[in-house]
């Protein structure tokens, strides 16, 4: 299975897969505790898939435990995102040297009510699209866009913050109209398989757009010759 793995650069870590398997580490089974069968079901395989690309980097039992904004902090030299919906799971990583953030989002392949589309709808947001899953993909590239834009520290809150220009490639631009310190645009790519629409996004630490709030200290950036060695090995898939 190659979805996601298709809309993001080769040096991106992508790990997607549509069956469940793993087990949670204990902080995460605190949290959990009481969840739905289906939400522990998609918590622990998309955490499984998160380490297995951790482990690839010689970091093991990264704990994945959301924060009260829903994020769970990566360990320190990587950005990473994922996604979990029915049939489908998937964990994007980068080095975060070369990446401020990487937002991905999957959503099943169905086209949004009129409710919801005008609840998500910017005036803004233009599609040249015309597949009848258009609206799907809008919504899921403001997920992905949300997903990066928070992970980067973008003050973004709401489906209205983010302007969509949805490109018939297979490519999208994403602006944040309420964030004036975010001047420029983040390009993303959309997809569609049988039964999902996907997303990704990812912003370049070297974007000329954006003066990131979140720099971290230079103590905590990883060894550079070290990374490229590890960014020349293969990317390992799950299926
Ligand atoms: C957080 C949000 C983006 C999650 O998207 P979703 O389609 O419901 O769920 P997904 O399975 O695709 O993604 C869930 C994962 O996103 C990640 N996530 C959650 N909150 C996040 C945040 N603030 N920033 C980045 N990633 C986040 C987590 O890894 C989460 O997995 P987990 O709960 O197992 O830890 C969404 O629920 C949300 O609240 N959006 C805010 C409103 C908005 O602007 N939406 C724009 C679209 S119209």
């Amino acid at each position: 299975m190659r979805l996601i793995r298709e809309l993001l650069p080769p040096e991106i870590r992508v790990a997607e897969t549509e069956s469940n398997f793993g087990t949670l580490l204990p902080s995460e089974e605190d949290y959990f505790r009481g969840a739905s069968s289906k939400r522990i079901l998609e918590a622990t395989t998309v955490r499984a898939c998160a380490r297995r690309l951790l482990a690839n980097e010689g970091i093991h039992d990264h704990p994945f435990v959301p924060s009260t904004d829903g994020r769970s902090p990566w360990p320190d030299t990587v950005v990473g995102s994922m996604t979990h919906t029915r049939g489908y799971r998937a964990v994007a990583l980068g080095y975060r040297r070369r990446y401020l953030a990487i937002g991905i989002d999957a959503e099943r392949a169905i086209p949004l009510s009129q409710a919801v589309l005008e609840a998500v709808q910017h005036p803004a947001d233009v599609s040249t699209v015309t597949h009848p899953l258009w609206t799907a993909i809008l919504f899921s590239a403001k997920e992905a866009t949300f997903k990066a834009c928070s992970s980067a520290g973008f003050d973004v809150r709401h489906p209205l913050d983010i302007s969509i220009r949805l490109g018939s490639s297979g490519s999208f631009e994403a602006t944040l109209p309420s964030v004036p310190s975010v001047s420029g645009q983040l390009s993303g790519r959309w997809g569609i398989s049988h039964a999902h629409v996907m997303t990704a996004v990812v912003v370049m630490r070297t974007s000329p757009h954006y003066a990131p709030p979140r720099e971290r200290s230079s103590s905590l950036m990883p060894d550079h010759a070290a990374l490229e060695s590890i960014d020349a090995m293969t990317v390992g898939l799950l299926e």
